[in-house]
This record gives C-alpha cells, sequence and structure tokens, in this order.
C-alpha cells in the first residue's frame, strides 16, 4: 500500500517538475517499464540522438546509460542534461579506453575509424565516424569497398558488418556482457519448442546465435517488426526492457526471452533454478525515485570537456547526416 502511494506521489511529482522546468524527458528501450511509461520519447540509441537534437526545451532527462547523455551534451551543449543516475555505465563502453583507441590508431595509421555509440565522448574524440546498430550497415556501405576500417568496440556487431558486406574491418575484441551471455542451447530449445517463432536478435548477439535469428537489428528494428510482422510468435535475444513496448504495442502476441548461460555460482537463489534474468544492470540503475530526485535537485548533470566536445560531436553529426 505504501510503495502504491509512494509510487504515485513521485509520478505525480515528476508532472509537475517537468512542466516547471520545461524538461524534456527521454528514455532508451532498456529502462525499467515505469520510466518508458513516463518519458516524452523513448527509443534506440540513434533516435535518442536525433530527438535530442531537435528539441527545444532548456533541460533534458535522458533516463539511459552515461554514454547517452554524453552523447545528447555533445550534440546540445547549451542544454542542462541530466541522466538520473550518472553512475550507470556500460560494459560495452568500458570495453575500449581512450589510451586504447590511440595505441590501436598507432599501430594502424591509414586506417578510418569507426566507433559504435557505446562508447566514452573521449573515445568518440578520436573517432572519424560514430555509428549505432540501426545505422551501421548503411555507414560502412557508404564507404569505398577498399577502405581500411578500424570497428570498435563491439566485436559482435563489427563481425556481423564484416560478414554482409564481405569487408575485413579490424575489430576490437568488445562485448556487452548481457547480449554475449544469451544461451544457444536455450534458443535452440525455444525453437523446438515455439516452431512457428521468429527469432529477434540484437546484433550484440554472439556470431553463432546470429545464424539462428530471423531478424537482427536495433532495439527499434526489432520493435517494429514484432509490431508489422504476421507471426504471433516471437522469441527475443536482447536485453529484457524491450518487452514491455513490444507487449503494450501488441498483446495478443507472444514475446518468449531467450535466457544467458549461467554457470552454478550464478543460479538463483529461489530453488536453485537457472536465473532467467537478461537485464542490464547499468540501465536498470535508474529509478522512478532517482529520477523524481533528479528533477528535483537538478542532479546528475552530464558534462563533456570542450576540447573534447569540439572533437567528438564531428563524427557524431557526420553519422546523423548519413542516417
Ligand atoms: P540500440 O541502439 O539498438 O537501442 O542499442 C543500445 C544498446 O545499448 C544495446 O545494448
Ligand atoms: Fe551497454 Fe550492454 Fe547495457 Fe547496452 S545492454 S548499455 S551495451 S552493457
Amino acid at each position: 500500500m505504501n510503495e502504491t502511494i509512494n509510487k504515485e506521489f513521485l509520478i505525480s511529482e515528476i508532472n509537475r517538475l517537468r512542466k516547471e522546468k520545461n524538461a524534456l524527458i527521454m528514455a532508451h528501450y532498456y529502462q525499467r517499464p515505469e520510466l518508458q511509461d513516463l518519458a516524452d520519447f523513448v527509443g534506440d540509441s540513434l533516435a535518442l540522438a536525433q530527438y535530442a537534437r531537435k528539441t527545444d526545451a532548456p533541460m533534458i532527462i535522458v533516463c539511459g546509460v552515461h554514454f547517452m547523455g554524453e552523447t545528447a551534451k555533445i550534440l546540445c551543449p547549451e542544454k542542462k542534461v541530466l541522466v538520473p543516475d550518472p553512475t550507470a555505465g556500460c560494459s560495452l563502453a568500458d570495453s575500449q579506453k581512450a589510451e586504447d583507441l590511440k595505441k590501436w590508431k598507432q599501430q594502424h595509421l591509414d586506417y578510418t575509424v569507426i566507433s559504435y555509440v557505446n562508447t566514452s565522448a573521449a573515445v568518440k574524440a578520436l573517432t572519424d565516424i560514430v555509428v549505432t546498430s540501426s545505422n551501421a550497415l548503411k555507414i560502412v556501405n557508404s564507404l569505398p569497398q577498399d577502405e581500411k576500417i578500424l570497428f570498435g568496440p563491439d566485436y559482435n556487431l563489427g563481425n556481423y558488418i564484416n560478414s554482409l558486406t564481405g569487408r575485413r574491418m579490424q575489430l576490437w575484441n568488445g562485448a556487452c556482457h548481457v547480449h554475449e551471455k544469451f544461451s544457444i542451447e536455450h534458443l535452440i530449445e525455444l525453437k523446438k519448442q515455439y516452431p512457428d517463432a521468429k527469432v529477434l536478435a540484437h546484433p550484440e548477439c554472439r556470431g553463432a546465435l546470429l545464424k539462428l535469428a530471423d531478424v537482427i537489428g536495433s532495439t527499434q528494428a526489432l520493435l517494429k517488426e514484432a509490431i508489422e510482422s504476421q507471426c504471433n510468435e516471437f522469441i527475443v535475444a536482447t536485453e529484457a526492457g524491450i518487452l514491455h513496448k513490444m507487449q503494450a504495442a501488441c498483446p495478443e502476441k507472444l514475446f518468449i526471452p531467450v535466457r544467458p548461460e549461467v554457470s552454478e555460482s550464478e543460479m538463483c537463489d529461489n530453488n536453485f533454478s537457472p536465473c532467467a534474468c537478461n537485464e542490464c544492470n547499468f540501465m536498470r540503475q535508474n529509478t522512478l525515485e532517482k529520477l523524481y530526485l533528479c528533477l528535483r535537485d537538478e542532479t546528475g548533470e552530464i558534462f563533456v570537456e570542450p576540447d573534447i566536445a569540439e572533437q567528438a560531436v564531428k563524427p557524431i553529426e557526420r553519422m546523423l547526416a548519413l542516417s
């Protein structure tokens, strides 16, 4: 009961404060359902960047991870950009530091650097073109076939693009701890159990899993497929937050999440059954209460050093122009 009152209070305060401060609330599809429901706009990484750039609101609250807040700040330096929990990182972004990229570039002097948007502002500042999972194929295809490319930090996305284009981009060996862990065995079991289901997978999943997928795409592309497809059953290999929007848009369809591989030590406490969590712990750091506090106290502001921002905006703008 208390919890309900608390939740109602938080929602009404968030609604009051967002109006008072003329704040825009954006959320990624991996956010908790209650945050997605409150947001003015929910999207994938590309859509969030595009939306941030065109808003007139003086304050943008990014319910997402730190690099998403940074991207919004780089694109809108004059606006106040806040993330409810700015300590929300990303295992993929962490897998390549600016120092790593500097060294890699020194070893490959005549290469074009393509970086996934899941990177720090400092990595973007050393990049030629940023991509997201929505536009990586299109952007790589826009470059001459013989262009030498360093692609990072997501190995799986890079490997997938190499397989589609026949290119030999040099790949950084980074990965997302959620997508890397989906169990191929479980996916095979589910395919037997639901032979008519379509398999939807994010390109951050391992290549062996992607081979079993019917549709591979960004969160937004997978949601679109779920809505537009004639199919009524879907096996979903991406972070579980997307199921909220899929189920809301298609209440009559069945969405079955793929389970991650788990070792014995990672088994859930509930009767030692395998854990079915496929949630990004970083994305889940944002909560209703933190959103309220961030709006009320204007905490969680994102700052990007001006010299870094000046460099980082170029590859992001290049991406937006090519999207
Ligand atoms: P999307 O751009 O597809 O939403 O992906 C973001 C992300 O963090 C995937 O793990
Ligand atoms: Fe990063 Fe993976 Fe979480 Fe996406 S799901 S924010 S890539 S850790």
